[in-house]
């Protein structure tokens, strides 16, 4: 069956009235049976509008305010162009259009790849995350760059039509980047770049990977039983390249191409905010310089570059009630039935320091962690379940945590006393002090020691009919001599 020319003469209005033919895939057919499984795939609803998804990032997302702008609006625009062109009939659709792939350039933990996530789960399309690093021109050493698209169709569950709408993501996309030396490394990153630029147009992928050799046999196989042979290959048309890096050194390429536009006028010295507001200029050209490929270049029409989080930035991050960092600490915890709390005073503090580590608000990870590590591992052996991060925490956490676990150990050994003997025992402060530095650094055995100590203090306070009595430091110096004495002083009294 030979198809019809396409007849780039038309109006996308006479496009879009024209009935499909019979045979033809439509919006209908398209997206209702699957080839792997045959098995219904869900429609999508792309009817998302550019100020939805950008309102739904921010909710999240700290201090991006310019860059989401940009990726929401490309991002709907990209899944609402589908539903468009879901109407063509494919003999119609449009030859040679460009996608909104998109390259972000940004320093570590600003947000690249949490938006990114986020726009995935919003949208409800598969999404995979791969490092470009991990992929070789041929594939034999790492991965082969059409494994990312067949990896879609796994995270759509076999899915092919779903896969076929994903999103794939790439991080560290400034490390294929070659330094103009066609020899070694260097020939592969290329290689690599144009093996990927076929897939971020349009390019058909083997569902199955030639060398896997068992699932080649499978296939052939079920084509007997059944008689029909079915659909192996993955379009990657409608699939969304996000790319990103860290870029370190663009910024000097865009200063010197500035500089050589404005003669006399030197700023190579970059610093601080200059580099994000240089990072801003990105042109095509600089990208090259870069050491990317201009069709690799020419394949990615949107930039955008992502603002460095500052200390009100990570303050913010912390507030943010959306937050997956603090929810993700507080679950930490919560897995071991303790409450975790923070006062902003602490909040503040954290920001300071996660600020000082210039890793954006992967420094806020470190950080808690630094913090809170040791508490983590020995409040889940204890009865506590609270844990209130304030100043004091933030500033001297070894004391604190020593100071509850004391209180833990001795508040056990009061239960217990209580439960044995009816009798309350109370501690003065200056009791835990001594405490406190008889144990050194063996806490866990406090309420072994305060056992050592008191354990037969219910002889004599029974005795005297005490149902409570309050333990002094003395009393820790020495208890037998301590008890003795209160008993000959206040026996008759
Ligand atoms: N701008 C932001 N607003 C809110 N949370 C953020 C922001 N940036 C990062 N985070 C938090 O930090 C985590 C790590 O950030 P993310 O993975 O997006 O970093 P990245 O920019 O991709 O950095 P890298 O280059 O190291 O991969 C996110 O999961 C999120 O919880
Ligand atoms: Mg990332």
């Amino acid at each position: 069956m030979t198809k019809p020319a396409f007849d780039p003469e038309k109006s996308i209005e006479e496009i879009l009235n024209l009935e499909p033919e019979e045979g033809q895939p439509n919006a209908e057919t398209i997206g209702e049976t699957s080839g792997v499984s045959g098995k219904k795939s869900t429609e999508f609803n792309f009817d998302i509008k550019p100020e939805e998804l950008e309102s739904f990032l921010n909710q999240y997302v700290v201090g991006q305010e310019e860059t989401i702008e940009v990726i929401a609006t490309k991002v709907c625009t990209h899944f609402n162009r589908m539903n468009l062109e879901k109407k063509i009939p494919q003999k119609d659709r449009p030859v040679g259009t460009i996608k909104s792939n998109m390259l972000l350039i940004g320093p570590t933990g600003v947000g690249k790849t949490y938006i990114v996530k986020l726009i995935a789960k919003k949208i409800g399309v598969p999404f995979i995350k791969a490092d470009a690093t991990k992929f070789s021109e041929t594939g034999y050493v790492g991965g082969d760059v059409e494994d990312l698209v067949r990896e879609l169709v796994h995270e759509a569950e076999g899915d092919i039509k779903k896969a076929e709408f994903g999103i794939v993501y790439l991080d560290e996309i400034d490390k294929i980047a070659s330094s103009g030396h066609m020899y070694g490394p260097d020939v592969s990153r290329t290689g690599v770049q144009r093996n990927l630029l076929k897939l971020m147009e349009e390019g058909e992928v083997d569902l199955k990977t030639p060398h896997d050799l068992a699932s080649q046999v499978e296939a052939a196989m079920e084509a007997q039983r059944t008689g029909k042979v079915t659909r192996q290959k993955i379009n990657t048309r409608n699939i969304l390249f996000i790319v990103s890096g860290a870029f370190s050194g663009l910024d000097n390429i865009i200063n010197k191409r500035l500089n050589k536009q404005s003669i006399g006028f030197d700023k190579t010295k970059i610093t601080g905010e200059d580099r994000q507001d240089v990072l801003k200029k990105v042109k095509t050209e600089d990208l090259i310089e870069f050491g990317f490929e201009s069709e690799f270049v020419g394949r990615l029409p949107v930039y955008v570059v992502l603002n460095d989080l500052d200390e009100e930035g990570l303050y913010k991050i912390l507030k943010n009630k959306h937050s997956t960092v603090v929810l993700g600490k507080k679950m930490d915890f919560k897995a071991y039935g303790i409450e975790l709390g923070f006062t902003d005073e602490a909040l503040r503090l954290l920001a300071k320091k996660a600020n000082s580590e210039k890793t954006g608000a992967r420094g806020l990870l470190s950080v808690f962690e630094k913090v809170l590590i040791k508490f983590e591992k020995s409040l889940p052996s204890t009865n506590i379940n609270k844990l209130l991060l304030d100043k004091q925490v933030m500033e001297k956490p070894g004391e604190v945590l020593k100071h509850m676990l004391i209180e833990d150990g001795i508040h056990s050994f009061q239960k217990d006393f209580l439960m044995q003997h009816g009798i309350y025992l109370e501690f003065d402060k200056e009791a835990v002090e001594k405490i406190k530095e008889m144990a050194g650094e063996k806490l866990r055995s406090i309420k072994q020691l305060c056992n050592e100590l008191f354990h037969d203090y219910f002889h004599g306070l029974r005795l005297m009919k005490l149902e409570q009595f309050t333990i002094p430091r003395q009393a820790v110096d020495n208890p037998d001599e301590y008890l003795n004495n209160f008993i000959k002083e206040n026996y008759n009294k």
